[in-house]
């Protein structure tokens, strides 16, 4: 990051999870900045369909490498939102799916279930998270990556429950190769995430559940909040995060709790993790 100042806005933003709930919203952040944005898309024609001619949409899968390349070029700061789901659903992307006895194997065992799948978080935050940070330009100013809360505790309640599938595994393994790497990077982990757009195949999404703007955000270091996390202010603060060289090589939780303030104070919040 020395070779940047706030002043000087990010050369290119590669968007990794753009149509998905969080990544819509953050995508719409960085064009409301007017920043140069690229979508990383598994479909560039649904891509097209939601963001026109708003963005540059590339075509590229996590999990194949090579296909990473392209989308590469030029690219100064790298945003990464994907995920597949918890447990197994069809964002899995199943080999088989029509026999009921398949169906209870698949839920009683999660090595099986793993084994079936094609899209599982093994595959997308693990293998995918390797291959994002080894395709990233040498010379990348930031690599910002939306990860969860839990990845260590994983033998505590309710997170032990939620790693039957390896999600948590899975993400913690992203962080890993990321930290790992030379890139200067900023990880967030969010709790379940609350607020539409309602992607995920859970509790909150069938209720739609919502914080209706009204509550205030929590920030720690390590792993030990617990709760949920507005996806309208985790894209907030993946966009506050871009460039700010505070921001560089650190890991911070975000939950949504307590009565909020008239305004959002970013710097402040990110001071306050020291
Ligand atoms: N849901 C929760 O409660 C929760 C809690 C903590 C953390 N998180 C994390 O928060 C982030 C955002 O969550 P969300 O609910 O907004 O996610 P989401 O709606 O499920 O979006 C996932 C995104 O990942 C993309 N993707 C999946 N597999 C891919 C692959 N193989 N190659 C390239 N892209 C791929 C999807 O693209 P397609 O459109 O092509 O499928 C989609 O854009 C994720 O990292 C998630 O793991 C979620």
């Amino acid at each position: 990051m020395t070779q940047t100042s706030p002043s000087q806005p990010p050369k290119l933003v590669l968007v990794a999870g753009a149509t998905g709930g969080v990544g819509q919203l953050i995508l719409s952040e960085l064009l409301a900045k007017k920043l140069p944005v690229r979508v990383l898309a598994r479909d560039p024609a649904q891509a097209r369909r939601m963001f026109a001619d708003r963005a540059d949409i590339i075509w590229g899968d996590l999990r194949d490498r090579s296909s990473l390349e392209p989308a590469m070029m030029g690219v100064s700061h790298i945003m990464a939102c994907t995920g597949s789901t918890a447990f197994p659903t069809a964002r899995w992307q199943f080999r088989s799916a029509s026999d009921p006895w398949e169906w209870i194997k698949r839920y009683t065992n999660p090595s099986y279930c793993k084994a079936q799948a094609d899209n599982s978080p093994d595959q997308v935050d693990a293998i995918g998270g390797q291959n994002l940070v080894d395709a990233a330009p040498a010379d990348l100013q930031q690599f910002i990556l939306v990860s969860a809360c839990g990845v260590e505790r994983k033998d505590q309640l309710p997170f032990s429950i939620l790693n039957l599938f390896g999600v948590l595994d899975a993400k913690l393994a992203g962080e890993t190769a990321l930290r790992n790497s030379s890139l200067p990077y900023t990880i967030l982990r969010p709790g379940r995430l609350i607020d539409g757009p309602y992607t995920s195949y859970d509790l909150n999404s069938l209720m739609q559940a919502k914080t209706e703007g009204k509550l205030g955000i929590v920030l720690g270091t390590g792993d030990r909040l617990s709760g949920e996390t507005s996806r309208v202010d985790l894209a907030a603060a993946a966009v506050a995060c871009l460039q700010n060289p505070q921001m560089i090589n650190k890991v911070f939780e975000i939950m949504s709790k307590g009565p909020r303030p008239e305004s959002i104070n970013w710097d402040k919040l990110f001071d306050s993790l020291g």
